[in-house]
């Protein structure tokens, strides 16, 4: 391997993260050298003897678009020798552009739910397709960080707790996109496992578990061929991701070969020499640091220009390969809306995850599918995908209520209550009286108001919480002389604007802000500015007796139905870990009610990771429907009347509480303490940790329910050429419907690697459907990669020889059948 050179060398350079190239044949990463490589290398060099310094810096960092389509970046091209600009729009559920609609797809996370690559080939076919057609020629995605805590905000953004299945859908997914002539960019590298102090926070991981685990995604996205990196935010070591020569160089470079560029995630480059030597190659998404100063560091010789050659180089080798040098892409298609629903719907349905189904509550059928009462704020609203960056401007997305009105027929009757306001009430009256629902302030006019209210006993004392909906700049409101919404620092503000909540289903902007009402008199003073073009101003409030309220007209719509689906949700934003998994607001409570009230309720979860329920055991059924895209009503409905199957599995652990999970109870693991954050658990992540400490989850990893019944039988496990296993097995549907399997194998220890080993791994799985009565034989491979242990003292992959045990299950706590395999010395 090459060592960083010298102005990263004056840092510790990652002893864990470097090492030499070990060829074994579990590696996966190296890719055969492609047809024309010279050839296309020629072109580039000779591009490169053109460019000039300044020419060469502008392909470095972003830039401002002037034709902007409403994407994340742009990388001004250079005209004069025909290098096209560069778009860059955010995924991962489909194609983000702020000012165009696209097919909003289900969240990631879902996606993974269905283990099946090539769906997530074909998800990744829509989105390269969808891109290309919307004027862009870089995806910034997919993410492939695990999921480490439940409590990360972005979970719904990326796969699995598991580095196998995470793998196989990032290497999938990266073919569709790129196939479709969009370059992809997996993120973030490294250990962006977190959003909390995700600019800072120091994270510490021992090299066993960073190359068994996290990286593996990275590793297999290498291998697909992902043109683009995109480092993180974190530090790795006691150094930022975007200028860890480990990371960057040794790992990435060396050790994989990659041969696409890094670009920093955004804002995430912390200066120009050292980053750009380490193996950064692109800022994001200005010139902060690769616009003036490098240009100043190479002037002064702080770096030679062949560094800055090698990271143009390297851009636009994959700008070559993807024919954007010589009018060699195919030309840019029109969007097929069409298409992309359909695999929309497919994907949500195939990710449905039924997680409890007491006494047959689902599918809603007979009785039941008569006579229904749809609860819950999100059951009238489209609940389409999570906030931040990934949030796709949807072609079109229908709320449950309409689509299981529309499924039950007219011979059914569906009511609905909201049973929790989102948005609020109107205020009581004030003194002076003033219209605050829907205040309208002229262009170029101030609107002011200060009067009182009086709180009385029918409003319920203690907590209220109050909201402004503008359409403008946020009024300044004051409730007894203090101001109920300043405004914070600047991420604090962006991440509050986004999600569901953030919005009002007419569009304006939605505050909060709860405080303690006393009984009495309250003054109330409002600035609103109506700005260039005119504002639209509503005051609101919620206190403890509309929701009192509220959870009755839900109790009242229970009773009267034969069964019920409530709407439970958690609104996930980019930016934000959760603090309690928890549902929030008062939905624990509205659950607690409605299920005593009618025992025949099922709840739709719209959350982005797990969730606790102390409600379980009083509900009917339960249905995880993530953050399910466009079409996620439409897929709902289906799962609920039994149109379909639920396809989907966990593809990460539910804790039983807050404090029974991998990352609880001691802030060094989670979420960092005076500014490091260490990886104690070792290889333990997701389901490894609760098997080895003996913590029984809510739902394991890999549950998942389906409406029939299926029988394993006669599992075979033999040794495969090249260090691997196969494993064979019968599958038969036992149940009267036809239904989807994913039967998983588990594989325990290796009696011959004295390293750290978790109980059992994921080792291969298969999604099936069979019909009725239909028996399937299956035979799995199993990859000498998941059978070795990264040793760190070789700084290689140590196949786990010897006789190891085999399980055959439905998921990491339902194992059916057991085995024993010897795996061969290579
Ligand atoms: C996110 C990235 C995203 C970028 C551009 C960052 O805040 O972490 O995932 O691609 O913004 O929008």
């Amino acid at each position: 391997m090459s060592e960083p050179n010298e102005n990263v060398s004056r840092r510790t350079t990652l002893r864990l993260l470097t090492g030499a190239v070990a060829a074994t044949a579990a590696t996966t990463g190296s890719r055969a050298p492609r047809a024309g490589a010279a050839q296309r290398h020629g072109r580039v060099d000779q591009l490169l003897a053109r460019l000039t310094l300044d020419e060469k810096l502008s392909l470095l960092h972003g830039a401002k678009d002037p034709r902007s389509l409403g994407q994340a970046g742009y990388v001004p091209g250079v005209p004069r020798l025909g290098i096209p600009p560069l778009r860059l729009a955010d995924g991962p559920a489909g194609v983000r552009l702020r000012t165009a609609r696209a097919t909003a797809l289900p969240a990631p996370v879902m996606l993974a739910g269905a283990f099946d690559p090539a769906l997530a080939r074909e998800y990744g076919r829509v989105i390269g397709h969808e891109g290309r057609a919307l004027g862009q020629d870089v995806l910034l995605s997919p993410m492939v960080n695990l999921i480490r805590t439940p409590c990360a905000g972005r979970n719904f953004e990326t796969f699995a707790e598991d580095p196998l299945l995470s793998a196989d859908l990032v290497a999938e997914e990266i073919r569709g996109i790129q196939g479709e002539g969009l370059i992809a960019t997996v993120k973030h590298f490294a250990l962006n496992n977190q959003e909390k102090d995700r600019t800072t926070v120091d994270v510490r991981v021992d090299e066993q578990a960073l190359h068994e685990n996290e990286l593996r995604g990275f590793e297999a996205a290498v291998a697909a061929g992902a043109g683009a990196v995109m480092g993180a935010y974190n530090k790795v070591d006691g150094m930022h991701a975007c200028e860890n020569a480990g990371l960057l160089t040794g790992i990435l470079r060396d050790r994989w070969g990659f041969d696409g560029w890094v670009m920093s995630d955004w804002d995430a480059t912390h200066s120009a020499a050292p980053a750009l030597t380490a193996g950064l190659d692109m800022e994001m998404p200005s010139g902060r640091w690769f616009g003036e100063p490098l240009h100043r560091a190479v002037r002064d010789g702080t770096v030679p220009e062949t560094t800055v050659d090698r990271a143009v180089h390297r851009i636009l080798t994959i700008m070559e390969r993807f024919g954007l040098l010589d009018g060699t892409a195919p030309a840019r298609p029109a969007r097929d809306a069409q298409a992309g629903a359909r695999v929309a719907y497919r994907v949500a349905v195939a990710g449905a995850t039924l997680l409890r189904n007491h006494d047959a509550t689902l599918p809603l059928a007979g009785p039941a599918a008569l006579s229904l009462a749809v609860i819950g704020p999100t059951g009238a609203l489209p609940f389409v995908g999570g906030g931040g960056s990934a949030h796709v401007v949807p072609d079109r997305a229908a709320s449950p209520l309409e689509t299981i009105t529309a499924r039950a027929g007219r011979d059914a009757r569906v009511t609905y209550a909201p049973g929790e306001d989102l948005y609020g009430r109107p205020l009581p009256a004030t003194t002076p009286r003033a219209p605050f629902e829907g205040r309208s302030v002229p262009a170029g006019r101030t609107w002011t108001y200060d009067g009182t209210f009086t709180a009385d006993e029918a409003d319920g004392f203690g907590e209220w919480t109050f909201l402004v909906h503008h359409s403008g700049e946020r009024p300044r409101v004051l409730l007894d002389g203090t101001e109920l919404f300043p405004v914070r620092d600047a991420m604090t503000e962006l991440f509050d604007g986004f999600g569901l909540a953030a919005t009002a289903p007419d569009g304006l902007k939605v505050r909060r802000a709860t405080r303690a009402v006393t009984p009495g008199r309250h003054t109330l003073s409002v600035v609103a500015e109506g700005g260039a073009r005119g504002q639209v101003v509503r005051l609101r409030r919620i206190t403890a007796a509309t929701r009192a309220a509220d959870v009755a007209d839900a109790v009242r719509a229970a009773r009267a139905a034969h069964s019920v689906v409530l709407f439970a949700y958690e609104d996930a934003v980019e930016g934000r870990d959760r603090t309690t998994l928890a549902l929030p607001g008062n939905q624990e409570a509205l659950i607690g009610a409605v299920t005593a009230a009618n025992p025949r309720t099922t709840v739709v979860l719209n959350t982005s990771s797990a969730v606790t329920m102390p409600w379980l055991e009083r509900t009917g059924a339960v249905l995880q429907m993530y953050y399910p895209g466009q079409e996620g009503a439409a897929a709902t409905a289906a799962v609920l009347f039994g149109d379909t199957d639920p396809g989907g599995r966990l593809t990460q652990t539910f804790p039983v509480s807050d404090s029974r999970h991998p990352t609880a109870g001691d802030p060094r693991r989670y979420p960092g303490s005076g500014g490091i954050e260490e990886y104690t658990e070792g290889v333990r992540t997701g389901y490894r940790w609760y098997d080895a400490e003996g913590v029984e989850p809510l739902f394991p990893f890999g549950h998942g329910l389906s409406y029939t019944t299926f029988a394993y039988a006669g599992l075979v496990v033999t040794p495969a050429r090249g260090g691997g296993l196969t494993a064979s097995f019968t599958v038969r549907n036992t149940g009267r419907r036809t239904g989807v399997t994913v039967p998983q194998l588990y594989v325990g220890p290796s009696p011959d690697l004295a390293l750290d080993q978790a109980p059992r791994i994921l080792a291969g799985y298969r999604r099936l459907e069979l019909p009725p009565g239909r028996t399937r034989r299956v035979t799995v491979p199993i990859a000498a990669r998941t059978l070795s242990c990264w040793d760190p003292a070789r700084r290689t992959w140590a196949l786990g020889t010897g006789t190891r045990t085999v399980r055959l299950g439905t998921s990491a706590r339902d194992l059916r059948l057991t085995v024993r395999a010897r795996v061969l010395p290579l």
